[in-house]
């Protein structure tokens, strides 16, 4: 580590926000799996671009596939899951986009180092809140089932613990709001958020 120097380029942060007309952040979705976290990312990513931001997202499963791949489900994979996520999510907001990214990130503890990571002023919370028994009957993807019949071990909110957010900057009750409601809730925030940033 003595020998690593970082370089410091020319461009930085605020020139690219100049650049783009507004600033960067990231809006972290978290909920059990089935929740709805990717499905509202889409829509808010959808909104977001049409009013010309400048947006990109970090999904679970895609990251898994790629950058992750050789990370598994136990407890230090997924901490070093999360820190990898968190490494890429700082980049892109250096590069001035606001990242969009929908991980279960089930402990407090890993959330914070998240937040931590790309500093507290670039990290926006949502909490999907969906009861477990209305993502289990979704079972969008199979694997409450899977995880009941014991095919998959460690599976959050079967056999490892989901800890709700203390104080979320937006929570969605999904079973309560709709995806177009929330959606929009969650824009207006950003912007207004954005706004403040921008007359610091
Ligand atoms: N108000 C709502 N908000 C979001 N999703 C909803 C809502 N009502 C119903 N759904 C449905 O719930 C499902 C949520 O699935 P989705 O893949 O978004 O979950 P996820 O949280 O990303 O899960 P995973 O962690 O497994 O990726 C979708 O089929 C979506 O259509
Ligand atoms: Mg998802």
């Amino acid at each position: 580590m003595n020998n690593i120097i970082p370089h410091t380029f020319h461009i930085q942060r605020n020139d690219r926000a100049e650049l783009k007309g507004h600033g960067s952040l990231v809006i972290w979705f978290t909920g059990l799996s089935g929740s709805g976290k990717s499905t509202l990312a889409n829509r808010v990513e959808k909104k977001l671009f049409d009013l010309k931001y400048h947006t990109f997202s970090l999904d679970g499963d895609n990251i898994r596939r790629g950058l992750n791949k050789n990370l598994g489900f136990s407890r230090e994979d997924r901490i070093e899951n999360l820190r990898r996520i968190a490494e890429v999510a700082r980049l892109f907001i250096e590069s001035g986009n606001l990242v969009i990214a929908s991980f279960i990130s089930p402990l407090k503890k890993d959330r914070d180092l998240v937040r931590n990571i790309v500093g507290t002023g670039n990290f926006v919370e949502v909490f999907v809140n969906t009861p477990l028994e209305v993502c289990e009957k979704r079972d969008v993807k199979g694997l409450y089932k899977k995880a009941r019949a014991g095919e998959i071990k460690n599976f959050t909110g079967i056999d490892a613990p989901y800890e709700n957010p203390m104080s979320p900057d937006i929570e969605v009750k999904t079973d309560e709001e709709g995806v177009e409601e929330a959606a929009e809730r969650i824009v207006v925030f950003l912007k207004n958020k954005l706004k403040l940033i921008e007359n610091e």
